[in-house]
């Protein structure tokens, strides 16, 4: 069975289909260009490309090396010119194969060869799938931080086939959970109670649910980012757990010691305690939601991920996030499972005092 969810942005509305074997529904998007070219990662390509290049006329595939230093201009660059020696044009394609990297780097490429030429997201990853994949954010990172260098750029579609699941290890799986409990939370509380009762058999990989979970994360991320496409007031709801994740992220310097689901999922612990401390949330809220995160598995605490860490550098590293306006603090919290709310000008003091029961 396959579901499939619109992303409704006029004339730049696309489709995302979701299922086993979905990929067959590649074939009826492709027959209308003039140049195909397949960018993904190493390990996808030795897992997965043989399933990807049956449903395809003659393309160019380029492999890049799995992982997040891809996301650089370095390779950015050498990916545009190995496709502009092969003279596109305008009607030329795009098909980005691979994780959330593979996702944001191709996009990024797409959106700025020849002004913008279409692609088409086919994501292997759990994230990828319920996140990245969907909205149509492109990026790669600067020295100076991470999706500094980017742009908004729709894809033409997205294709999310679940038989791709089967080779993704525990760890990336668990991560991407993250961002599937991130929208219970975020936007729908029967959403969150289904998957507190089911959360044994969506680890365990059952088809049904993981078909239901995605569905329903693209379709909450569909309908923010229809109604909020550029990131000016909604959409940022989908950083709840974000700010936190990044100080954790930028500290270890995005080298995989905590991967940005985990942060992800200890950042949201730690935005339902400062909802808590701010009276937002009551304590049965609390529990309940740190519950779930416990009895998946998560770390919901910094020093699993290394024994110490410097306040005054997490500290530094939150002034960076893009969220802030004019130095003051901006979190997204929760003021029931199931709806969150843009909260300004948090007190510095209330960041530190989170941040030290977390760490
Ligand atoms: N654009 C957005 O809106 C958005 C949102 C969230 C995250 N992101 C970005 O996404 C990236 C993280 O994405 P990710 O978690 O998918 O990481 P990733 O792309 O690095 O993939 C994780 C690992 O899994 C491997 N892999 C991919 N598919 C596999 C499969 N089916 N079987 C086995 N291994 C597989 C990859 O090769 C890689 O080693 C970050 O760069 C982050 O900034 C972007």
């Amino acid at each position: 069975m396959k579901k499939q969810i619109k992303v409704d942005l006029g004339d730049r509305s696309y489709n995302i289909v979701i299922g086993k074997n979905a990929i067959t529904e590649i074939s009826k998007l492709v027959y209308n260009f003039s140049k195909i070219i397949v960018i993904t990662d190493d390990i996808v390509y030795n897992l997965h490309y043989q399933c990807i290049k049956n449903f395809l006329p003659q393309h160019q595939t380029i492999v890049i090396e799995n992982g997040e230093k891809a996301k650089s201009f370095t390779v950015a660059n050498n990916i545009c010119e190995q496709i502009l020696q092969h003279n596109i044009d305008r009607k030329s394609l795009i098909i980005a194969f691979g994780g959330g990297v593979v996702g944001d780097l191709a996009g990024f490429v797409a959106a700025i060869l020849l002004r913008g030429i279409a692609f088409i997201q086919v994501p292997t990853t759990l994230l990828a799938m319920v996140d990245s994949s969907v909205g149509g954010k492109v990026a790669i990172n600067s020295l100076y931080g991470k999706n500094l260098l980017g742009s908004f750029y729709q894809p033409k579609a997205v294709i999310c086939d679940l038989d791709f699941l089967a080779t993704l290890p525990n760890r990336q799986f668990l991560a991407g959970y993250a961002e599937v409990a991130k929208y219970g939370f975020i936007a729908d509380n029967n959403f969150f109670s289904y998957l507190d009762s089911n959360y044994n058999d969506i680890l365990q990989g059952d088809e049904r649910h993981l078909l239901e979970i995605v569905a329903k994360s693209c379709q909450i991320k569909a309908d923010i980012v229809a109604r909020d496409e550029f990131e000016l007031g909604d959409r940022a709801l989908l950083n709840f757990g974000h700010t936190f994740a990044h100080v954790f992220e930028t500290e270890t310097n995005y080298s995989g010691e905590i991967l940005h689901g985990e942060a992800v999922a200890l950042g949201m612990a730690m935005a339902m305690q400062m909802s808590f401390k701010l009276n937002l949330i009551d304590k049965s809220q609390l529990d309940l939601a740190l519950n779930h995160l416990n009895k998946l598995g998560f770390k919901l605490h910094a020093s699993y991920f290394r024994q110490s860490w410097l306040v005054d550098n997490l500290v530094q590293h939150l002034f960076k996030d893009k969220k802030n306006q004019h130095k003051q603090l901006v979190f997204i919290l929760l003021d029931k499972i199931g709806r969150a709310k843009i909260i300004k000008n948090v007190d510095l003091q209330l960041f530190i005092d989170v941040l030290k029961d977390f760490i």
